[in-house]
């Protein structure tokens, strides 16, 4: 019987499982585009060669494509190292020459002369050299009887010399990164540059329209982009600030179509996507979705409702809290579309399914089911001790370290440190102590003690009720005893009496500091709360959550290499972890739900449709107002229009953003910024039917450089054509 059914399920593992991978869904590696994507998108209208898009002989669209800063990327949109990015990749640098006097968030920033561009210190800018398969050499030494400690040591040794033989002599850096969960390595050559200089930005009312309302959400009229320059010293190398640096002269720099697109056009996005889990397992979608999401979104969801009362309170507050809001809500909001869709999708069930075609296949063979057989049971047990030590750390997370003054109290810990250490000498301490009250400066600048107070007694409630009396840090025992479970009660102790509630305690606290002073701030009660929170994590729940993490990652490895085994003619991708990608699609609308359909396109019309002078989120600037009634559009229009975004299929992520989006023939047509909500879940699970990425038609960035803000230098840097 069972070896009827095991055929059964064999027979439709074959047929059901696709031998490549859906169309659209995949973030590639740009050096393999020959041997798997080619034919698929020349089909699809790709009018390039591979070695256009990646060479490592000849300069190519790899060439023209940066990791901005840390997260983001950026592309390079003239020969004198002009780059596009999006607005809020910008906005912390943006906001650091912001000032009351001249507000560049609110009123744009335009640098009409060279001169004028700005400087970023911290800023940097990566480029790709080349990209190398290493994992012949990483895996050197390396067999299947090593215990998995053993195993990361000697793999870690070997990338260490590889990187370190592979840029010798030259100024480039190295780095190894494991792919398909440790199955293959990559050693990817990068140059960094570090004076990178800002050039434009428009307003917030457009670099940000819509906000955290439209945010993740389609149909979208947000002009997410801003501009800066990589400088170079005298030989085009980089060089840290410095007046005498110029214009970095790129390998290669961006043609810019402003031909616009239509539907089913083929387009595809180059750049680095963070992260992406599509091997999880079910028992790994099943913990995401009930655990880590459901929990995410109702803690930060309390956090949010109590500061966005008090942002509208007051001015002040409102700039205060602004960007920590952004920062709390975006993620909020990608948790709960990401869960509808997984949940729309009925992914654990498609998983599921999976699962049980992969132990048909397993069980159909002796020697697989000696490698393979345990290997799913093994997953749920690990899942299900991992669980509790995943809320747990969620809790940590989101209400311990999610509260401000729990978070910056423990902080002060280096101090204590630094006070025991025999070998700190007077003039350390002398150090650390002006290092602390200038951190103190800009702490308690964007600070509201009140504020904060609401969020620690709903959140330390929240996380006292939500967790298993086992995982409880010691002190909400005394909370318990001594204050009755009474949080309130709790929290007026806590902010009468320590230092950490403002400037001035603290000052006064650092001003007369001796080496012996460090026990007060042991006794201090909101630093005595803060290291119970975070002890009891580094204790308690941190090594377990090591330990099965671990496990996990060893069993993921084992589990796509037999995926891989079991479906010889599938074409795989690994999961993002920010290296260089490229994702194909095509232009197209879709139906969010039973009786809408989308657009594939917005217009300047939907921004004045939507503009509301009260709300916040919805202001328009009155010089762009003007511009659409005389309809003054220059030749960036479309039968009369101004297009403003456009989606499409292609598969991206956070780190997407900034991303060039190129025509067929390889041409600008827009900057990555956004996914649409019902697609939040691609991270897990693609779905070509509602899986959207979100673009800055460059048309609109051009009409508001050249238009609304008269930077036409800038305009005339750039390679335009029709
Ligand atoms: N959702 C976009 C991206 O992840 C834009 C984020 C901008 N931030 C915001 N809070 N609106 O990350
Ligand atoms: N806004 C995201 C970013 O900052 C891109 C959106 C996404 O996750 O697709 O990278």
């Amino acid at each position: 019987m069972k070896n009827i059914f095991t055929s059964l399920l064999l027979f439709f593992s074959i047929i059901l499982t696709p031998s490549i991978s859906k169309a659209d869904e995949g973030m590639w590696i740009p050096m393999l585009l020959e041997q798997l994507n080619m034919s698929d998108m020349t089909s699809m209208g790709l009018k390039l060669k591979a070695e256009d898009i990646y060479s490592i002989n000849k300069s190519s669209l790899k060439d023209a494509v940066v990791l901005f800063g840390g997260g983001c990327t950026a592309e390079l949109i003239s020969n004198k190292g002009l780059i596009l990015t999006n607005h809020h990749c910008g906005f912390g640098s943006i906001q650091s020459h912001s000032s009351v006097e001249n507000n560049y968030l609110k009123n744009g920033f335009w640098a009409m002369q060279q001169s004028d561009e700005m400087s970023n210190p911290g800023l940097s800018v990566t480029f790709l050299v080349r990209m190398e398969d290493v994992t012949t050499k990483v895996l050197e030494g390396i067999n299947d009887k090593m215990t998995e400690a053993t195993r990361e040591t000697a793999i870690a040794k070997n990338i260490e010399k590889i990187e370190k033989s592979s840029i010798k002599d030259t100024h480039y850096k190295a780095k190894i990164k494991p792919f398909f969960c440790g199955n293959e390595y990559y050693l990817f050559i990068t140059e960094v540059f570090t004076d990178i200089r800002l050039v434009g930005a428009p307003p917030e009312d457009i670099g940000k329209f819509g906000g955290d309302t439209d945010n993740w959400m389609w149909p979208r009229q947000t002009g997410d982009f801003s501009i800066f320059r990589i400088y170079a010293n005298k030989n085009n190398e980089p060089a840290d600030y410095s007046i005498d640096n110029v214009p970095y002269t790129p390998k290669k720099s961006l043609t810019i179509s402003i031909k616009g697109v239509k539907k089913n056009d083929f387009t595809m996005v180059y750049g680095f996507p963070g992260s992406t889990e599509q091997f999880l397992t079910s028992y790994g979608v099943k913990m995401i979705m009930e655990t880590e999401n459901p929990i995410g979104i109702s803690l930060r969801e309390k956090k949010l409702s109590i500061l966005s009362t008090d942002m509208a309170s007051s001015d002040l507050l409102h700039i205060q809290y602004a960007d920590k809001y952004a920062g709390v809500a975006n993620y909020w909001k990608k948790w709960i579309g990401e869960n509808k869709g997984l949940k729309k999708l009925d992914a654990i069930n498609k998983k599921r399914i999976q699962e049980s075609l992969f132990t048909a296949w397993v069980e159909s063979n002796p020697e697989r089911t000696k490698k393979y057989g345990e290997l799913l049971k093994t997953f749920e047990k690990t899942y299900s001790k991992l669980t509790n030590y995943t809320l747990s750390w969620r809790y940590f997370a989101e209400a311990g370290t999610g509260v401000e003054i729990v978070k910056y109290a423990w902080g002060w810990n280096t101090l204590i440190s630094k006070c025991l250490d025999p070998n700190s000498k007077p003039e350390d301490i002398q150090k650390i102590i002006e290092k602390f009250s200038k951190s103190a400066k800009n702490y308690f600048k964007n600070y509201n003690a009140p504020t904060d107070k609401k969020v620690f007694i709903a959140l330390l409630k929240m996380y006292y009720n939500g967790l298993n009396k086992t995982l409880h840090p010691e002190i909400f025992k005394t909370i318990e005893t001594k204050y009755k479970g009474d949080f309130s009660l709790y929290a007026d102790f806590i902010f009468e009496k320590s230092i950490f509630t403002s400037e001035e305690k603290v000052n006064k606290f650092l001003a007369s500091f001796k080496t012996s002073s460090f026990s007060k701030i042991e006794k201090d009660p909101a630093f005595q709360l803060a290291s119970s929170i975070y002890n009891n994590y580094y204790d308690k729940v941190m090594p377990q959550l090591t330990i099965l993490n671990d496990e996990i990652d060893s069993l993921s490895r084992i589990y796509v290499k037999a995926l891989k085994e079991m479906s010889p003619n599938k074409r795989f991708y690994p999961d993002a972890n920010l290296t260089l990608r490229l994702a194909y699609g095509k232009v197209a609308d879709y139906q969010p739900m039973d009786g809408v359909n989308y657009d594939y396109f917005t217009t300047l019309d939907g921004m004045i449709q939507k503009e509301d002078p009260n709300v916040d989120d919805y202001k328009v600037p009155q010089k762009l107002k003007e511009l659409y009634k005389n309809k003054d559009y220059g030749r960036y229009a479309e039968n009369g229009k101004m297009h403003i975004a456009f989606i499409a299929t292609n598969h991206t992520t956070g780190g997407n953003s900034g991303s060039p989006v190129f025509n067929a023939e390889g041409q600008l047509i827009g900057t990555n910024f956004d996914r649409v909500w019902e697609g939040t879940m691609s991270d897990i699970m693609y779905d070509p039917n509602q899986c959207r990425n979100i673009t800055l038609d460059i048309r609109y960035t051009l009409f508001i450089i050249d238009k609304f803000a008269g930077a036409k230098r800038l305009i005339d840097e750039m390679d335009i054509v029709n």
